[in-house]
């Protein structure tokens, strides 16, 4: 016999339960439609995104919305594209730079070859902010770096390394925050819109997407960052994508997380030690 919701006890309010169903219906559309798979997203922030877009789309169901993911392409890329949140900047929480540079450079200086991962890597500022530290370190030449993302038009702008002029006042300060002596400008040239930062910088940066809820690991990294991603996903998944990067670190290799995010309350964190507890840098140890 089939059930329906009328037969089954609420735990909590009915609208409720029917709104979370309706979520999981477009969720379900999105995984089915796009192969990206949002499910264990963390449900506020899904469900704040979702009704901002019925708000801007005049739509007053959630199920309406579902309709025309399913029916328009429009609405399905427009969806994703309110899900990827990708705001980011240079050298962000500039303290955590400046603890990679004293506390974790040193101990990866006498590797053969360095090879970073930056997971979620969005337009690909934190990327060139990596690029730039690892060459006034004097390692760029033997660093590999992998950025990846999800979302392929992030991807594509972060190849460009153009962003827009009005932002490289707050980088400057950013880049001087995180250690930087140099000139900062000496990364780029201007015009009357955006700077565009010198191509050597990207000789070494692999740029591929990557979805850590439904991809392996790739290769084995002496440091994987990973910071402002796993805030948005439930703490079942932040346990998954936490396996794939302890398989995907080697033994000693660093990891390095946003400022609202940390190892504490993930099941692999007894194989890692605090490098930096307030810059959520850790080391694997085992
Ligand atoms: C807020 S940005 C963070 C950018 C940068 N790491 C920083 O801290 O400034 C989050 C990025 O994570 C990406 N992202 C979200 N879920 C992802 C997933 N499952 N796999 C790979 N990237 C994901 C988004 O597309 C977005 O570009």
């Amino acid at each position: 016999m089939m059930t329906n919701l009328f037969d089954i006890e609420p735990a909590g309010n009915l609208d409720t339960e029917y709104k979370d169903l309706e979520i999981d219906l477009l969720l379900k559309a999105v995984f089915r439609l796009s192969g990206y798979d949002f499910r264990l997203y963390n449900r506020s922030s899904i469900s704040r995104r979702i009704h901002n877009r019925m708000r801007v789309s005049n739509l007053s169901t959630i199920t309406e919305l579902t309709n025309l993911i399913i029916h328009d392409r429009k609405y399905l890329d427009q969806i994703l594209n309110d899900f990827s949140i990708n705001v980011t900047e240079m050298f962000r929480n500039p303290t955590f730079f400046k603890a990679f540079r004293n506390e974790v450079i040193p101990k990866l200086r006498d590797y053969p070859e360095i090879r970073i991962w930056h997971a979620g890597c969005a337009t690909g500022e934190e990327v060139f902010s990596m690029a730039i530290l690892m060459e006034e370190e004097g390692l760029m030449d033997k660093t590999v770096i992998y950025a990846t993302d999800m979302n392929e038009d992030v991807l594509e702008k972060a190849k460009d390394g153009v962003f827009p002029i009005h932002k490289m006042q707050a980088y400057t300060k950013n880049y001087q925050l995180a250690g930087g002596e140099e000139s900062f400008s000496k990364y780029y040239k201007t015009d009357r819109q955006f700077a565009y930062f010198h191509n050597s910088l990207l000789k070494n940066i692999i740029f591929a997407q990557h979805n850590l809820v439904t991809d392996q690991s790739f290769n084995e990294f002496h440091v994987i960052i990973c910071r402002n991603v796993l805030i948005y996903f439930t703490q079942m998944l932040q346990n998954q994508v936490h396996n794939l990067f302890y398989e995907s670190l080697m033994l000693e290799g660093f990891l390095g997380l946003g400022d609202k995010e940390t190892l504490r309350f993930i099941d692999i964190m007894p194989n890692y030690n605090e490098v930096n507890g307030n810059e959520r840098i850790y080391q694997k140890v085992k």
